[in-house]
């Protein structure tokens, strides 16, 4: 419990008698994977999945969720505070949960969540769920929630009632993207802007997506490990050069209080160290449209995730190899949390059909295990996208520029 307030009620609204429905993407990590626990830089967009929460008031004392995918309901008293399920509630009730630590607990509803993003693909579904459930509350309190704090919130919910130890990066690109955009995050300072993906010959690119089946979970053990093993290394360089975190280290820096750290350590501190100046170079590879600068960096990552960060897998590494060598590709990577999950590729425009079809054909020929390709556009966030449900109008964030 904290003392901690957030949001500006909205003067003396009423509770909304009728049903209201909102939304949230689903996001993909361009750049920066595993950078967002330790102060570092990413660079995700928004992704045209949604998850849809419809909330009513209730008139007894009691919130429910329902999700239409997995068909069951849990009723929960509002005095209740239950420890996780281990299922797909924990996401809106981590959420309900936070905002009762905060004072700014909803009255009764009923909520049901509906939606098409790929579950377990790295593309964040969960974030999805919670910022969807979280916009729901909120407009049902007609409570105001700046970016930060709706981001924040949702990432609370899932470290501490989920029990999932996550950066801030899926929540804060599901709140605050903006269509056609890619959104470069500083993750300790929560500084942003919207990086626009238009610019010269990267305007005759898409964003293609291809899932290979393989089942990715930030629960299971491995984030966890990757998130500890790197914190080891953290608390050397710290500790020597007076740093706030690896956001601030250099690779010399590193390299001379290598002997200082398991060889884990070492090499998750490269991968993140190197990663972070990979997004700033992609940042400077979007303002000047060279989708060629921006795909060597895509392959760069990917390398450091297979070697340094060690949290690729043979499916993906097929699928990152493949893509590589066919007609009109830049680059790809593994995205998200890894062992598993998804490739982000940057495809030539009048390639990208062809691409699709190339690999998915490769991939079943290697497996015997069929993938699915998605060719994105950078979607709104739940900000944008749900503005009009709030009593007064949401304003504009101003997009900050200095992320470093
Ligand atoms: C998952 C986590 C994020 C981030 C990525 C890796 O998606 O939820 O916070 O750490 O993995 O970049």
């Amino acid at each position: 419990m904290t003392s901690e307030k957030y949001g500006t009620p909205t003067p003396s609204a009423p509770v909304p008698s009728r049903a209201m429905e909102c939304l949230a993407p689903a996001r993909v990590n361009l750049l920066g994977e595993h950078t967002d626990y330790s102060g570092g830089l990413v660079l995700p967009m928004a992704i045209p999945f949604v998850t849809r929460a419809a909330i009513r008031p209730r008139t007894d004392s009691h919130c429910s969720f329902t999700s239409e995918l997995f068909s069951t309901t849990l009723t929960l008293d509002q005095t209740d505070r239950s420890a996780a399920r281990g299922d797909w509630s924990d996401y809106p009730v981590g959420v309900l949960r936070e905002l009762q630590n905060r004072g700014a607990e909803p009255p009764p509803f009923d909520l049901r969540l509906s939606g098409n993003v790929p579950l377990a693909a790295g593309l964040s579904s969960s974030a999805s769920v919670e910022v969807a459930s979280a916009m729901a509350m909120l407009a049902l309190t007609q409570t105001r929630w700046t970016i930060e704090e709706i981001a924040l919130l949702c990432r609370r919910a899932e470290n501490e009632y989920v029990g999932s130890p996550c950066g801030i990066m899926d929540q804060f690109a599901i709140v605050a993207a903006q269509a056609g955009h890619a959104l470069l995050l500083d993750t300790r300072t929560l500084a942003y802007e919207h990086l626009p993906m238009n610019k010269g010959e990267l305007g005759e690119t898409r964003i293609v997506i291809c899932n290979s089946m393989v089942r990715h979970s930030v629960a299971n053990g491995e984030y966890g490990i990757r998130r500890r093993e790197s914190e080891e290394g953290q608390a050397v360089l710290v500790a020597r050069f007076g740093l706030r975190d690896l956001g601030d280290a250099t690779i010399a820096q590193l390299d001379s209080v290598c002997s200082e750290m398991s060889v884990a350590a070492l090499r998750r501190c490269r991968h993140i160290i190197t990663e972070n100046a990979r997004v700033r170079a992609a940042k400077e590879a979007m303002n000047a449209g060279d989708p060629i600068a921006f795909g060597k960096l895509m392959l760069g990552s990917h390398t450091s995730q297979q070697n340094d960060f060690e949290c690729s897998c043979e499916e993906i590494d097929f699928l990152v190899e493949t893509a590589a060598e066919l007609p009109g590709c830049f680059g790809a990577r593994l995205t998200g949390g890894g062992f598993g999950g998804c490739t982000v590729n940057l495809v030539q425009h009048g390639e990208a059909e062809r691409f699709c079809s190339a690999l998915k054909a490769a991939y079943q020929r290697r497996f015997s295990r069929t993938a699915e390709t998605y060719l994105c556009e950078a979607a709104d966030g739940a900000w944008r996208q749900n503005s009009h449900l709030f009593a007064t109008t949401v304003p504009e964030p101003a997009s900050r520029a200095g992320a470093k």
